[in-house]
């Protein structure tokens, strides 16, 4: 655990008294200011059309090497540094001194396998490709971040640590962000995703679990083919499927906890292809969800187990498939409740504190989880919903509208988030004289 106690401490008593905060001292902006720097029409104009021409030529995982190209030469642009290629596309940027403390801000930028069926001048020009779920804006608000930090660089109370990186739709890019050496050195990082049922310029998380540890498993349930008229001469791999499927239904409904949510779907069930032939074999696949490691091991044991033994009362043998290697488990997604505070803190002073909603976690997953299990990690949702411009389409379905107004929220809480935490740091590890005086003889507590 990176953060002093006494620093948090500190934090909230001065949070009583004041509304500016007093960490942000030898920085003399706060969170309102950086927001309002973020919004000057040259600073607009700069990201739209950035995150525009990143939509039109939309990437998937470990290919985004255009989107990679455009990141460094944006950041070549501002004159970040950054080191590049990290696990194949990414690229990892630095602003600051080029000292601890580190803290790192992170974007995904690959785009996913849809075609996009909004009509509009900067509609994507891939066939099949299509920035569904907003990591064109994710990247251009990284790149808003480094814009703004970059005008500050000399300021920086340590080093702001840039991840744009690769394959979070199921290609586990942060993983091997992690193992290229992106987090070297770093002690804390925050993500965020944008959301079309949040309020623009709301944000929302909460501490602790956010999002679910997620699994993929497929199986080939295998019987005996032949001739749909003569059953007794076949092993029928479709009934024993049908029979899996209903069984693992009751693997959530009656061996989990209740309390404990957890999620199985079987959402591919494959086999026959004629009115009169019993098939040879059946593929069948799915995902599993849960927040807490041991269940989601268990729940992944439990599920070779039912369709392993299931298909065996119908006569079948099957093989499953949990995909390890090329699609890892994303675990969790859990808010350090430390950088909670942290987040609160500046989201209350740039947003408002109704703009600031806790929410229920939720069991989709992302892999800024894998981030999590390293450091301490925080992550949470920027709203984009603007009653007046109509109702927006949600992630990864081809009507996906981004509201651009998002962008420079984004782009200050990212900035904002990164320059409170090293201020933060920097103060607990070299307290001024007035703090220590005013904590008197509670020092030696
Ligand atoms: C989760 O459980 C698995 C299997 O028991 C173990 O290998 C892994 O290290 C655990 N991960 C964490 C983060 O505890
Ligand atoms: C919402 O949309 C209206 C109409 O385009 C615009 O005038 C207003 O500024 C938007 N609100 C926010 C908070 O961006």
């Amino acid at each position: 655990m990176v953060f002093h106690k006494w620093a948090f401490a500190v934090l909230h008593v001065l949070a009583l008294f004041s509304s500016i905060s007093w960490f942000d001292g030898v920085f003399a902006e706060t969170p309102t200011d950086i927001l309002q720097r973020a919004k000057q029409p040259e600073m607009l104009e700069w990201l739209r059309h950035i995150r525009r021409s990143i939509h039109e030529h939309p990437e998937l995982g470990f290919e985004e090497f255009e989107t990679s190209k455009l990141v460094r030469r944006k950041l070549d642009e501002l004159g970040v540094q950054y080191k590049w290629p990290v696990a194949v596309t990414g690229v990892v940027g630095f602003i600051g001194s080029g000292r601890p403390p580190f803290v790192a801000i992170r974007a995904d930028m690959d785009a996913l396998p849809i075609e996009e069926a909004v009509e509009w001048e900067h509609k994507s020009k891939i066939p099949g490709k299509m920035h569904a779920c907003g990591h064109d804006a994710h990247i251009t608000m990284l790149l808003g971040a480094a814009k703004i930090l970059q005008e500050r660089k000399d300021d920086l109370q340590g080093t702001v640590v840039l991840l744009f990186q690769p394959a979070e739709e199921g290609g586990g890019g942060a993983k091997k962000m992690i193992e290229a050496g992106a987090l070297e050195n770093v002690e804390a990082i925050f993500g965020m995703h944008v959301v079309p049922d949040i309020h623009i310029g709301a944000v929302a998380s909460k501490p602790g679990p956010l999002m679910a540890g997620s699994g993929f498993f497929d199986a080939v349930i295998s019987g005996k083919g032949g001739h749909a008229a003569i059953p007794q001469h076949s092993i029928d791999p479709i009934l024993a499927a049908s029979n899996v499927i209903v069984s693992l239904q009751h693997l959530v409904s009656r061996e989990a906890d209740p309390l404990d949510s957890q999620v199985v779907t079987v959402a591919k069930f494959q086999g026959g292809g004629a009115f009169n032939v019993i098939p040879d074999s059946v593929t069948i696949g799915g995902t599993f969800r849960a927040f807490a490691n041991n269940t989601f091991y268990q729940l992944k044991q439990r599920i070779q187990e039912v369709i392993v033994s299931q298909a065996a009362v119908q006569r079948c043998s099957a093989s499953v498939n949990f995909f390890e290697s090329d699609r890892p488990f994303f675990p969790p997604t859990v808010n350090n409740k430390d950088l909670h505070e942290l987040f609160s803190g500046v989201a209350i002073e740039m947003l408002g504190r109704t703009n600031l909603q806790e929410m229920q976690p939720l069991m989709g997953a992302e892999d800024f989880s894998f981030y999590g299990e390293k450091i301490p990690a925080y992550y949470f949702f920027v709203g984009m919903k603007n009653e007046s411009q109509g109702p927006l389409a949600s992630g990864h379905s081809p009507f996906f509208t981004v509201n651009e107004d998002v962008l420079p929220y984004g782009a200050a809480l990212h900035a904002s988030l990164a320059i409170r935490y090293l201020n933060l740091l920097q103060s607990s590890q070299a307290p001024p004289s007035h703090v220590s005086s005013d904590k008197g003889s509670h020092d030696e507590l």
